[in-house]
C-alpha cells in the first residue's frame, strides 16, 4: 500500500479535499495511507511558532526556515520507519504528466513538501528533496493545490481504488491521446442524437469508431500531443 505525507502550514485545508470522494473513500477502506502534517509543529520557536523569515540579500517577502521543515522530515522518518521519496511543489519542477502519475504509484512512500511565501530556504531543497514537481506553468500562492493534484493522480491509479483498470485505461493521455466522446441516456435530446453506432451494439465497428475519434479529436484539440519530439 502507497503511504503519502504531506508537510504544508495548512494541513486542513489537504484534509478537506483528501476526505472527500474517490479518495476519501480509498483512505477509510485503507487501499492508500495519507497523512497531512504542519510544519509549525515543528517550529523550534516555541511561543509564536514561527517557520519563516526575510530572505538574505533583502528582497520581499518571506522565506520558510529549513530547521522545522527538517524536523518534519525526520518526524515522517521516525513514525513510518521508511525514509519517503521527498517531492517539492514548485512551479521550478518538471510539469506533472500522467506519465509521471504513472510512475509514482509505483513509490512505496512519497513526501510531498508544499512551499509558501518565498519558497524555502535552497538548503533544505539540498538536505532532503529527490525531485520538483509543477503542475504548470503558472504561480500558485502555495504548494497545496498542487499537492492535492499529484495524490489525486497518483491514488486512482493505485489497486482497488477505481473499480475496474479499465475504468483509466482508454483515459486521455494514457496512450498519447484524447479519449473518445462519450454518450449516454437519452438516445435523442435537445434534437441532437446519439451516433448511431453506438446503438448498434457490433463491438468491432464500436472499437473502430472510438479509435477514429480518439485521433481525430486530439489532432484538433491537441495536434502537440501528436508531435514526436513533445
Ligand atoms: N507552487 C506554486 N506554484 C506551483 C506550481 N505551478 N506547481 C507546483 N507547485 C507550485
Amino acid at each position: 500500500m502507497i503511504r503519502i505525507d504531506i508537510a504544508t502550514l495548512f494541513p486542513e485545508m489537504c484534509e478537506a479535499v483528501l476526505g472527500e470522494s474517490i479518495i476519501g473513500r480509498a483512505r477509510k477502506k485503507q487501499l492508500v495511507e495519507i497523512h497531512c502534517h504542519n510544519i509549525r509543529d515543528y517550529s523550534p520557536d516555541p511561543k509564536h511558532h514561527r517557520v519563516d523569515d526575510s530572505p538574505y540579500g533583502g528582497g520581499k517577502g518571506m522565506v520558510m526556515q529549513p530547521e522545522p521543515i527538517w524536523q518534519c522530515y525526520l518526524d515522517i522518518v521516525r513514525q513510518s520507519g521508511s525514509r519517503p521519496y521527498v517531492i517539492y511543489m514548485s512551479p521550478q519542477g518538471k510539469t506533472l504528466t500522467q506519465q509521471k502519475a504513472l510512475e509514482l504509484r509505483s513509490v512505496p512512500h512519497l513526501l510531498l513538501l508544499c512551499g509558501h511565501y518565498e519558497g524555502v530556504d535552497e538548503r533544505i531543497i539540498e538536505k532532503i528533496v529527490d525531485e520538483e514537481l509543477s503542475i504548470g506553468d503558472y504561480v500558485l500562492t502555495g504548494g497545496e493545490l498542487a499537492a492535492m493534484v499529484v495524490t489525486d493522480s497518483v491514488v486512482r491509479l493505485c489497486e482497488g481504488v477505481l473499480p475496474a483498470e479499465e475504468c483509466y485505461q482508454n483515459e486521455s493521455h494514457m496512450n498519447g491521446l484524447l479519449e473518445y466522446p462519450q454518450y449516454t441516456r437519452p438516445e435523442e435530446w435537445e434534437g441532437m442524437r446519439v451516433p448511431e453506432v453506438l446503438l448498434s451494439g457490433h463491438h468491432a465497428n464500436i472499437e473502430k469508431w472510438r479509435a477514429e475519434q480518439s485521433l481525430a479529436r486530439t489532432r484538433i484539440k491537441r495536434p502537440d500531443l501528436l508531435k514526436d519530439d513533445k
